[in-house]
């Protein structure tokens, strides 16, 4: 696992921007596995100021993101297709027909979960993953105790994250119990995985996540066992790494043909 540490978020977004633009340029046809959130945002602006200057062209990637809230359709203003439209997808020159996003009205989930999970295959699986994580250690929905060897499936949200969501429904008690999410399984099989997270709120819980142990109760905690995990931070959400040293050593003294890589 890469830890890199960055002045602050915006800095962040356009370490990780530069990292998918490599992958794009390398390999135009990618398929990117993307998130929602507060986190990714400053990626998705820096990545369409990128596009709209020209240095990101998304016409041959595929994309898949990671959940959806059921019992919502895609026009919900709450919905997480709704925030992809809004944050990215129309902003840039990616195929709506590329753009792939759980089914929140899914009538047979387990079909739907599964047809997910080929779909992803037969795109030739997921190139770079970007992950938030949630106040509870979750990586998409996948809350503490899901099997970390778990697939797209529903789940059952907890209280906190409920809670944590509520602005985007006006009130906790309008937050959907249940989530359609790629699980940890999913997600460890994508070839790189990129996990940002901003603000003292996330320092705890991203020190329990890259120098805790592994463990089911703090899911992001997996990506210790990741091949090519990075983990993108600014300086508050790194204040209680106690290695914090170390990785900005690492970092600044990493080979020029690591760079963006
Ligand atoms: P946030 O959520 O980006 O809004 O903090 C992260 C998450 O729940 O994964």
């Amino acid at each position: 696992m890469e830890v890199i540490i960055c002045p602050t978020a915006a800095e962040a977004a356009s370490t990780g921007a530069s990292i998918l633009a490599r992958l794009l340029r390398e390999k135009p046809d990618a398929t990117l596995g993307l998130a929602t959130g507060n986190t990714p945002l400053a990626l998705y602006a820096e990545l369409i100021r990128r596009h709209q200057s020209g240095a990101i062209d998304f016409a041959h990637c595929h994309a898949f993101n990671l959940d959806e809230y059921f019992g919502i359709g895609p026009d919900h203003p709450a919905s997480y297709h709704r925030f992809m439209s809004e944050n990215l997808f129309s902003h840039i020159n990616i195929a709506p027909e590329h753009c792939r996003i759980p089914d929140g009205l899914a009538k047979d989930v387990p079909t739907a979960c599964r047809d997910y999970e080929q779909a992803i295959v037969a795109s030739g699986g997921i190139d770079l993953q970007v992950l938030g994580i949630g106040g509870d250690g979750h990586i998409g929905f996948n809350e503490p105790g899901s099997s970390l060897q778990s697939r797209t499936r529903i789940k059952t949200l907890t209280a906190r994250t409920r809670r944590d969501n509520a602005g985007d429904f006006g009130a906790e008690d309008n937050v959907p119990m249940h989530v359609i999410t790629m699980g940890v399984g999913t997600i460890m099989e994508a070839r790189s995985l990129l996990l940002f997270a901003f603000g003292a709120h996330k320092a705890a819980v991203v020190a329990s996540a890259v120098e805790g142990p592994i463990t089911s109760m703090v899911p992001a905690s997996i990506l210790q066992m990741h091949p090519c995990a990075k983990v993108i931070l600014d300086e508050a959400a790194a204040s209680q790494l106690t290695r914090a040293e170390y990785y900005r050593w690492v970092y600044a003294n990493k080979p020029a043909w690591q760079a963006d890589a």
